[in-house]
């Protein structure tokens, strides 16, 4: 072959490689959307998003959280963070996001990014980069990001109830949650780790599993009887305001600690005991204890299937102008 030939086929396959490259996926997402319409877009959350971690690290596993809770309820379209009106109670206010926090970020990020370009980058994508990003910073996990979802316009407490799972869930309910949206039951063991890190309010979710697991003032037997009595200690019966490790001692690090408390019958609710009660997910907890864990390399395209959960794209939805707010 002459060289002539050889360098137009190498020119040939890396422009089909680029082609390739910058094809929406099946959901119409894709890396780097908006590097047209706004090239800047994802330094500005990235920036603006530091501002708030290095001062509040403790706001990053509550990203997390909301871009968990916005996927499961209506697909990754933001409307999670929609306000409720006169005529509508929003999922914000419904019981599993009360406890949810860092609205304050996302707003502030969205404010940064349409000074630069109005009306252009997703409330949905903005919490999906802001997720990311967050995570990063506390030195946890990096994933790319397919960023093109549009923004919901539907957002009911209801919804939530019925789409979040709740942590009172066994692993038949668990996983045919994940298994509604499109997740395995490997996803749910590897999401279940984001609970490396973060704290969660005593009630309900600790109280009732130590005071009053079936209705007779009882403790859930599954759990490990000192740490139940650890636990009494931080948590008194109907203590509505104090906050508890879901990884004691390792909150703010991002690793595989969980599993070695899950294994340990030590998880703090009963859906992270859970894991234990299926051989898959039983299996993935030990062998994240193991020197060949897999969890921080497992996490990243885990948080990718999760953030492709019934988005919209194209024409659906909206960009919205702030979001809180259905255009
Ligand atoms: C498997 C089912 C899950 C259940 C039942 C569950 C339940 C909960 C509950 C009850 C809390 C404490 C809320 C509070 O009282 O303040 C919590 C916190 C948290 N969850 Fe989950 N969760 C699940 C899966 C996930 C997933 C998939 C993620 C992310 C990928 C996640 C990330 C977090 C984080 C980071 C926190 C700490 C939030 C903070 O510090 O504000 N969870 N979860």
């Amino acid at each position: 072959m002459t060289s002539s030939k050889l360098l137009s086929l190498i020119f040939l396959h890396q422009a089909l490689v680029v082609f390739v490259l910058d094809l929406p996926n099946a959901e119409g997402l894709k890396i780097g959307f908006y590097q047209q319409t706004c090239p800047s877009a994802e330094a500005i959350i990235k920036i603006t998003t530091a501002q708030y971690i290095s001062r509040a690290p403790s706001l990053a596993p509550a990203l997390l959280r909301m871009h968990f809770h916005d996927c499961f309820v209506n697909g990754c379209d933001g409307s999670v963070l929609i306000n409720s009106t006169k005529n509508n109670v929003a999922e914000k206010d419904s019981a599993p996001d009360l406890s949810l926090r860092g609205f304050q970020v996302i707003d502030g990020v969205k404010t940064a990014v349409e000074n630069e370009c109005p009306g252009v980058v997703s409330c949905a994508d903005i919490l999906a980069l802001v997720a990311r990003d967050a995570v990063s910073m506390i030195k946890g996990p990096y994933w790319p990001v397919p960023t093109g979802r549009r923004d919901g316009r539907v957002s009911t407490a209801q919804n939530a109830l019925n789409n979040i799972p709740s942590p009172f869930s066994n692993i038949t309910q668990l996983e045919a949650s994940f298994g509604s949206k499109g997740l395995s039951v490997k996803d749910l063991a590897v999401l279940s780790g984001a609970h490396t890190i973060g704290i969660s309010h005593c009630f309900p979710a600790v109280t009732i599993r130590l005071y009053n697991f079936t209705g007779k003032g009882d403790t859930d037997p599954t759990i490990d009887p000192n740490y139940a009595a650890v636990l009494k200690k931080i948590c008194k019966p109907g203590d509505l305001t104090t906050l508890v490790e879901m990884d004691p001692g390792s909150r703010k690090t991002f690793d595989t600690h969980y599993y070695s408390i899950v294994s340990k019958r030590r998880g703090l609710f009963q859906s992270d005991g859970a894991l234990l009660s299926d051989s898959e997910t039983k299996a993935y907890v030990l062998s994240q204890i193991s020197s060949g864990s897999t969890f921080l390399k497992d996490f990243g395209p885990a948080m990718v299937k999760m953030g492709k959960i019934g988005v919209l794209t194209g024409k659906s939805g909206e960009i919205r102008k702030r979001c809180a707010f259905i255009n």
